[in-house]
């Protein structure tokens, strides 16, 4: 993944992509994730591909078809909630970075027979938070991993003061109440000082 922050986006209106995007860019954040769990997420993913400099992921892909379905609409790299050697396979065939979800050391041992080295852990919090990853990265010191699922501005910082952690995903700076009152200005400082964060732990 580029950047230390990745925001997991739910759009309800496609629409707001763009001005999502640029608030997203004006806080600092060059990446997205933008999921395919609601029906106006393949033509977010489409528009956000408009904004300048940033990078523009597809989440919740759950199957080959959906792999296709991004590349078409744009989609720069794919994120899954778990591990699916169908969906790496076809990511890579399209020519699209893929970051598959693990949640047990023996899905780890499937990324690593995939040859991936970075993975998304989720739902981080609820798997045991930094304590958990810290665990997981003695056998498997090559590894970076991803937390995602509970991660916040507060426990942000216990994630990225992991060496194996470069990376956190979360949505508290796109909430949806955010996205519903379209605070572009919210969304923009919550992301900068995330990123703010970020680089005072680097
Ligand atoms: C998700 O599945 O929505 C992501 O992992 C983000 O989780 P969060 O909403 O707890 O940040």
């Amino acid at each position: 993944m580029t950047g230390p922050i990745l925001p997991v986006v739910v759009l309800d209106d496609a629409e707001q992509a763009v001005p999502l995007g640029v608030a997203l860019r004006a806080g600092g954040i060059n990446t997205v994730e933008i999921t395919l769990r609601t029906a106006a997420g393949l033509d977010g993913i489409r528009r956000a591909r408009q904004v300048d400099g940033l990078r523009v992921g597809a989440g919740s892909v759950l199957t080959p078809q959906h792999v296709d379905q991004v590349a078409e609409a744009g989609a720069q790299f794919v994120v899954c909630p778990g591990l699916s050697v169908a969906v790496v396979e076809r990511a890579r065939e399209r020519g699209l970075d893929v970051l598959p979800g693990v949640a047990t050391p023996s899905e780890l041992m499937a990324a690593v027979a995939l040859g991936l080295d970075e993975v998304k852990l989720f739902p981080a919090g609820l798997l045991g938070g930094p304590a958990y990853i810290e665990a997981l990265s003695a056998p498997f010191p090559g590894m970076r991993f991803v937390p995602s699922g509970g991660v916040s501005q507060k426990t942000l910082p216990d994630y990225l003061g992991l060496a194996s952690v470069r990376t956190v995903s979360g949505s508290w700076m796109v909430a949806r109440n955010l996205l519903a009152e379209e605070d572009w200005a919210e969304v923009t400082a919550l992301s900068a000082e995330a990123v703010t964060l970020a680089r005072d732990l680097r």
